[in-house]
């Protein structure tokens, strides 16, 4: 039996009592401390890949709906799902066709109505993905615009393209898009080119045009209205271009002009007119909250993979003008591999929580559907330290679906099942190289057919082989798991102390580092993790300065340690890839 850590509550009272107190705080702000989001676990949910619930290989609303209990269960109270609305899925669902209505084959209103519903009796909030970036081609905007309709003849980019002295007629500049080729895409009914940042089928919208951002307005009220916690808006860097649809300088990464290294993005990404319309979104949604206090605060997070100048100004520009809540960190995916050693770890947590402007919640993002598993960036022996990384620093914590039990990815995925876009452009010789299919089979709930997430014969992704062992059913019914890793973190991040605990963090050799949340008087946590292959022997006592007792509180699944057990600070043996949750008593 655990012993109690600090209850909310007492922390809660102690602080808002003691306000001085609260500057010492890792830069959260008493009005964040008592919100529901800047301590929350968001889970996202693929819902192609969740739960079939009428056996049509395809995971669903309904099957979303019926294993809301199990993320109630896991600890988990909000959750973001990738896109649900109506599209032709060439992008499986990032290229909309209706932003006001369900991809009938993930169910009716009705059904999402019904999710919200379940989703509020069981105190989980609900953040759905709004993609402004682009359309599918397949919209009635983009229809009315190809056919220069009034009202929408400039809602995309559109140009006529340069016409070279030999008659033929090219793109107006040299962008590639994001998943291979040129980024512009010639319109016969329209006769001219029109700008497509992601694939030819996704037109980008145009945000000069106010009626866009009108129109995108409606859409944010539309599923505020049915009652969405907020959104996390996809792409967001790529909302602007410059006008001047200037080539781009190369960036002599590559000699191939279709991929997307071949330039430097100065004028298609990253724009000063981006954080103008974050801005924007702010104001919406924190004028609907006012309007609106029965349902909690609502909130945006945004996805651009950028420099930490940038995403600090997502939070907070110069002038203190608040714009994301959110601002996706994807330092643990994209500057922490494999091979990285203490240092790099540490130095990832640090220069996110010195950009952070003050009176902001941090967030670490350990994985989601467009990059691998932490299993297979990691290696399998490191999921249970990646989540206690993930889930004992301060702030929020992004979980991928299947990230709780350690799910593996699937490259041995053919080419003929191979559906990802940018996967399939690059052709048969590399689409292992950039396909995100891997990463998105369905989940695997137990080791019936299709790992029982469907009663198809054929799943829209083939589920992975090794769903006979790896699965939540045998991961519940074993003794230690990493399922129950996880829940135990979850259950601990309920104490104050995870809240509120100031924090440190420090490599303690090259390949060991630890970190603490502690206040004055109550128990400490500390979290230490080896990321090296070889088992490490650490002193821990100058990091804890504090003559006391260290005790396991969460150990992973093949540690010889055990929750309670007494551990000597200054000879700590970790086995290779472990981590170990303690408690200062
Ligand atoms: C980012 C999304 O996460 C990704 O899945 C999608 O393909 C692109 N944006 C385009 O919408």
């Amino acid at each position: 039996m655990r012993a109690p850590l600090i209850p909310i509550q007492i922390l809660l009272f102690s602080l808002l009592n003691c306000g001085s107190i609260m500057a010492g705080l890792v830069k959260s702000d008493t009005e964040d401390f008592i919100d529901w989001w800047p301590h929350t676990v968001f889970y996202q949910i693929y819902p192609r890949s969740f739960k079939d619930s009428n056996g049509d290989g395809i995971g669903d609303l309904k099957g979303i709906t019926s294993k809301l209990r199990y993320l109630a269960d896991t600890g988990i109270t909000a959750t973001w799902l990738s896109p649900i609305f109506q599209s032709p899925m060439v992008d499986f669902g990032y290229d909309i066709s209706d932003y006001k209505a369900i991809q009938p084959e993930y169910g009716t209103m009705q059904d999402f109505e019904e999710l919200i519903d379940t989703a509020f009796e069981l105190g989980i909030k609900v953040i759905l993905d709004f993609v402004p970036n682009h359309s599918s081609d397949q919209h009635e905007w983009f229809k009315k615009s190809a056919a220069k309709e009034p009202g929408y003849e400039d809602f995309y980019v559109w140009h006529d393209g340069i016409l070279q002295e030999n008659g033929t007629r090219v793109p107006p500049n040299n962008w590639p898009s994001v998943f291979y080729g040129s980024a512009w895409e010639w319109h016969e009914g329209r006769q001219q080119y029109y700008l497509h940042q992601f694939t030819k089928e996704q037109p980008d919208l145009n945000y000069r045009n106010p009626r866009v951002v009108q129109a995108m307005d409606d859409v944010l009220l539309f599923w505020l209205k049915k009652g969405v916690a907020g959104f996390r808006i996809d792409a967001v860097n790529h909302l602007f271009e410059d006008e001047s649809l200037k080539d781009e300088p190369l960036s002599g990464k590559t000699a191939d002009s279709l991929s997307y290294d071949y330039t430097k993005h100065i004028y298609s990404r990253d724009l000063p007119e981006v954080l103008e319309m974050i801005h924007h979104w702010r104001q919406l949604l924190d004028d609907f909250s006012a309007k609106h206090p029965e349902r909690p605060t609502r909130i945006m997070m945004t996805e651009a993979y950028g420099g930490l100048t940038q995403l600090a100004d997502y939070y907070e520009d110069s002038n203190g003008v608040r714009g994301s809540h959110l601002p996706f960190n994807f330092h643990f995916i994209t500057d922490v591999k494999g091979d990285s050693d203490a240092r790099d770890y540490v130095y990832n947590v640090e220069k996110w929580l010195i950009y952070m402007p003050r009176g902001h919640a941090a967030n670490w993002v350990m994985g989601n559907h467009d990059n691998p598993r932490v299993a297979s960036r990691f290696g399998p022996a490191s999921v249970d330290a990646m989540n206690m990384l993930l889930l004992t620093l301060p702030g929020v914590a992004v979980t991928y679906n299947g990230e709780e039990l350690g799910m593996v990815d699937y490259r041995e995925l053919s080419w003929e099942d191979t559906v990802d876009p940018p996967a399939r452009n690059v052709g048969e010789e590399h689409y292992k190289e950039v396909s995100r299919d891997p990463v998105r089979t369905p989940f695997q709930w137990s080791n019936a057919t299709n790992a029982g997430f469907s009663t198809a014969t054929k799943t829209w992704l083939p589920v992975h082989p090794n769903y006979l062992e790896l699965n939540l059913e045998a991961q519940k019914a074993a003794k230690r798991s990493h399922y129950q890793v996880y829940k135990d973190l979850l259950e601990l991040r309920k104490s104050g102390i995870m809240r509120v605990g100031r924090f440190n963090i420090e490599p303690l050799s090259r390949w060991v580092f630890a970190f603490k949340r502690s206040y004055p008087n109550f128990e400490s946590i500390i979290t230490v993790i080896n990321v090296s292959d070889q088992e490490q022997l650490v002193d821990l006592s100058e990091f804890l300065s504090q003559p006391k007792k260290l005790v396991v509180e969460v150990a992973g699944v093949d540690s010889k340690y055990q929750t309670g057990q007494p551990l000597a600070a200054s000879a700590l043996l970790l086995a290779a890839r472990e981590g170990l949750v303690c408690r200062l008593v």
